[in-house]
């Protein structure tokens, strides 16, 4: 059999994304397991529930960036982490960090890129007016929401359908196909 993935998630806020990962890693569903959970941010309700899940957590120092990126790749390289997996991490990514660990970065986006890159893609999009939209999972590059894509999962936008239950969906999406195109990804499928 082969070894586990090694991976580092990152979070900024509720972490239903991490929690999706981190399940699919205990079922076996995903041959990887997370070695920590780190955010930017000391309220993220994901890292109580990295902890409830018996994952390490680190907080990364805010806003000093140089020193969150530093602490950072330092526990990647001592924890000989594969993947660094950003999962609503909030912060952009120095173009120096995304070059040490080239192409090993991956990203969800709630929209199908490049549409809607930025903070608020699905009130974006909404607002805009598209008949579809959907869920982007890419490698990161030096841009913001932007690299190679790996996985796109398209979500029509109902008539008179409200934001809420828009959000709903493509949460329900973003949690089928990170998963999945992980697995892609780490069998070398993708
Ligand atoms: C997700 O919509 C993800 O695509 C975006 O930020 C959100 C994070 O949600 N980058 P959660 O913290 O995983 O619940």
């Amino acid at each position: 059999m082969s070894e586990k993935q090694r991976l580092a998630v990152l979070i900024s806020g509720k972490g239903s994304n991490m929690l999706t990962l981190a399940a699919a890693c205990a079922s076996g569903e995903l041959p990887a397991e997370v070695l920590f959970v780190a955010s930017d941010r000391g309220d993220a309700a994901g890292l109580n529930a990295a902890s409830g899940m018996h994952i390490p957590t680190l907080l990364l120092p805010y806003p000093d960036k140089l020193a969150a990126e530093e602490l950072l790749a330092s526990e990647i390289d001592r924890q000989r982490v594969d993947w660094v997996i950003l999962a609503g991490f909030m912060r952009v990514l120095s173009p120096c960090f995304v070059r040490r660990f080239d192409g090993r970065i991956i990203n969800i986006h709630p929209s199908l890129l490049p549409s809607f890159p930025g903070a608020h893609a699905i009130r974006d999009a909404w607002e805009y007016g598209v008949k579809v939209t959907g869920v982007t999972v890419h490698r990161v590059d030096e841009q913001i929401d932007h690299g190679p894509i790996l996985a796109q999962e398209a979500i029509p936008i109902l008539a008179q359908e409200g934001i809420e239950t828009l959000e709903e969906r493509i949460h329900a999406a973003e949690h089928r196909l990170y998963p999945a195109t992980l697995k892609c990804l780490f069998d070398k499928k993708t």
